[in-house]
């Protein structure tokens, strides 16, 4: 059976946050399977153009065949850069559907899924040079606790780093199975199993795993990091009346664009007018909406999805 590389969460209501022109220039800046892209492109004019990033050069494997589409195979922190070498100034809309794709957690040797034995590898560019193994067994203990506590909103993070530096001066922890010996149970790391051998755990412990392994990937990808870039590039090109639509998955990520498109910078710190109204560079269009029941259903992944649309004041201040 082939393989589905990625279902897009709440594709229409995006792409009408969107609020696509016919003839205007776009950036989809996680092109993943192409399930957005697609929806643009077919809103598109013969005039219109999109620009569709990703840092995994897999998804070039969902190529779309067209003039008016253009790949850039690149972390989206350098949105501005890219926008410049093509000689483009301002876009009219830019689409982030952040995190990863089915994608990552179906290729079991990339190291995403804690379901399956493989290398501790999950990196997203595959031409960076540290693994999540890596930084696994190098990074200090307070730092481990706090990025588990951080990006996987883990409250026993403190005794989950302590396992892991514990365990990982008998042996070090390669692979995805060991990994998961370590968080549940701690003590030495077990040999690391074959690639692909399923990996046992009980119901009740997968969503913590879920949340270790998650918070281990945002750090080693420097998630956090490069979404602040982009939103302020974008805040920079978006035309005025241009619509920027943001798809995040976990809370830091949410609060983090919330915050920004409320007050337009990445403190989130407020400016009011003399009358006390906000204002801010964007007008906000959605403010969270998530997948309806039956889109949950289809697509369980989309549960945690949340989408943020806001448009780009005309006069660079919006009041609200
Ligand atoms: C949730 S998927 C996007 C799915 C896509 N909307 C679709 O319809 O198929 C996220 C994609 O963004 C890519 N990605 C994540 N962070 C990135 C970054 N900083 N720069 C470029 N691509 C990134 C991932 O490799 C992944 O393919």
């Amino acid at each position: 059976m082939e393989e589905v590389y990625h279902i897009p969460a709440m594709l229409e209501p995006t792409l009408d946050g969107l609020q696509i022109r016919e003839d205007g220039i776009y950036v989809d800046v996680t092109f993943g399977g192409g399930g957005h892209s697609r929806g643009i492109m077919e809103r598109l004019g013969p005039n219109g153009r999109l620009y569709s990033f990703d840092q995994d050069a897999d998804a070039l494997r969902n190529a779309i065949d067209d003039p008016r589409w253009t790949f850039v195979h690149s972390n989206f922190r350098y949105l501005q850069n890219w926008m410049d070498y093509y000689g483009i100034r301002q876009v009219d809309g830019i689409l982030a559907d952040l995190g990863v794709s089915f994608h990552h957690f179906d290729s079991v040797e990339r190291g995403f899924s804690f379901r399956f034995a493989a290398p501790l590898d999950m990196r997203l560019n595959q031409q960076q040079p540290t693994t999540a193994a890596q930084l696994l067994n190098t990074a200090d203990e307070e730092s481990l606790a706090r990025v588990l506590y951080l990006y996987g909103e883990l409250k026993n993070s403190r005794r989950l780093a302590e396992r892991i530096c514990r365990s990982r001066q008998t042996r070090p922890i390669e692979t995805t199975d060991q990994l998961v010996s370590v968080l549940l149970r701690g003590g030495e790391p077990p040999m690391p199993m074959q690639t692909g051998t399923p990996i046992e755990v009980q119901p009740q412990q997968k969503k913590d795993l879920a949340r270790a392994f998650q918070a281990l990937r945002i750090e080693l990808n420097d998630e956090m990091g490069a979404l602040r870039e982009l939103l302020l590039a974008s805040r920079d090109l978006l035309a005025p009346g241009g619509r920027i639509a943001i798809l995040t998955y976990h809370s830091l990520e949410d609060r983090l664009v919330k915050n920004f498109l409320r007050a337009g910078n990445i403190e989130g710190e407020i400016e009011k007018d003399f009358y006390g109204n906000v204002v801010s560079p964007f007008r906000l269009i959605e403010k969270g909406r998530t997948a309806d029941a039956d889109e949950v259903e289809r697509n369980p992944r989309s549960r945690s999805a949340k989408l943020r649309v806001a448009a780009r004041s005309a006069s660079g201040v919006e009041n609200h």
